[in-house]
């Protein structure tokens, strides 16, 4: 696969840690020392498929292709006010597109898997274009009582256009399951038949478990495909990983005695954005002119499942 555009779109509301201090006992100086995080973008009035068909419409406008020429759409979602259409159709017809449509739930780590989807669909000659985004509301998942969690989530979209090319470098994707340290349950509509207890659980999150299998896997997947990809820690230009907590990154950085620069972050501005973190970030190194052609690419994520999954790619737009 090859990039030609990318995209992204944020809710409009900011909600600050002082906000947060004053809805729960928590108080800026936690949240910036154990995360990172200083504001999120939350939804209020957004429907999150606008927000994603508009990190589309965007990534389409930067690869300079329209809707009509896309022939396959894959998001990366967990949940969004649809339970079916899958959100890559809703896409579909906002971007006048007409092509498959399929949307993907990996947690956090689904963009990753949605890239893995988009090469083996180029490798096959089933698709030319491909429109491959991520768009995440974990803000309406969270338990809003439980401040150990809720305050560490916003909301967003992020989307690219691959075309075919040879800069996939190397891609890693795993699932071990583990319910018991990341989980959100929902109520599903009652039936006559049912005869079993059910309950809604917000998002349930062991969080110091949950970071410890973050950085183990982070660190195992990216030298997994620098491995693969015959390049060293010295030769990635930009690792962009999952926007979860800037501790977990630096931890990375710090083990792969890299400089600061090369561990781009926007965490600080929204917060955890699930599998939307990566597209979001790239894009914003995109618009920001901070990528130029040859430089490779580490992307990283890692969320429920416990999934996680790395991949490197050449820039070349
Ligand atoms: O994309 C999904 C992947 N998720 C992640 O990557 C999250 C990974 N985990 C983390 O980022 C961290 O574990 C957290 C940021 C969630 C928590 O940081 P921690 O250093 O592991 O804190 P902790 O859970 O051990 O809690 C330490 C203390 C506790 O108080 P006591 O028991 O020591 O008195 C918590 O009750 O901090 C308390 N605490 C808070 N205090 C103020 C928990 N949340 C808050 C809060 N404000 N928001």
């Amino acid at each position: 696969m090859r990039i030609i555009g990318t995209g992204s779109a944020h809710p409009k509301r900011t909600l600050t840690n002082d906000e947060l201090s004053k809805m729960m006992d928590t108080n800026d100086a936690w949240i910036r020392e154990r995360t990172g995080i200083c504001t999120r973008q939350v939804i209020t009035d957004e429907h999150l498929e606008d927000l994603a068909a508009e990190a589309a419409q965007q990534a389409l406008d930067d690869a300079g292709i329209e809707g009509k020429q896309i022939d396959y759409i894959i998001c990366s979602n967990v949940v969004n006010e649809y339970v079916t259409p899958s959100l890559a159709s809703i896409v579909e017809g906002k971007i006048e597109a007409l092509c498959p449509c399929v949307d993907l739930n990996a947690a956090c780590t689904g963009f990753i898997y949605a890239i893995d989807f988009a090469e083996a669909l180029l490798q096959t000659d089933r698709a030319t274009n491909i429109l491959v985004m991520a768009a995440e509301e974990p803000t309406r998942m969270v338990n809003w009582d439980d401040r150990s969690t809720c305050v560490l989530f916003g909301d967003g979209a992020g989307a690219m256009v691959v075309t075919k090319g040879d800069d996939l470098k190397a891609i890693k994707v795993s699932s071990k399951s583990n319910l018991d340290v990341l989980h959100y349950k929902r109520l599903l509509e009652p039936s006559p038949f049912i005869t079993k207890e059910e309950e809604h659980k917000p998002l349930y999150m062991a969080g110091q478990e949950v970071f410890k299998t973050a950085v183990t896997s982070s660190l195992r997947d990216l030298l997994s495909v620098l491995d693969e990809a015959g390049l060293n820690k010295e030769d990635i230009s930009y690792y962009i990983l999952h926007q979860a907590n800037f501790r977990i990154n630096d931890f990375i950085r710090n083990r792969f005695g890299v400089d600061t620069e090369k561990f781009p972050i926007n965490v600080n501005k929204y917060g955890n954005s699930s599998s939307a973190s990566v597209p979001m970030l790239l894009d914003e190194l995109n618009r920001t002119g901070r990528l130029k052609k040859g430089d490779m690419l580490a992307f990283s994520a890692f969320g429920a499942g416990f999934t996680s999954g790395a991949c490197i790619v050449e820039w070349n737009k």
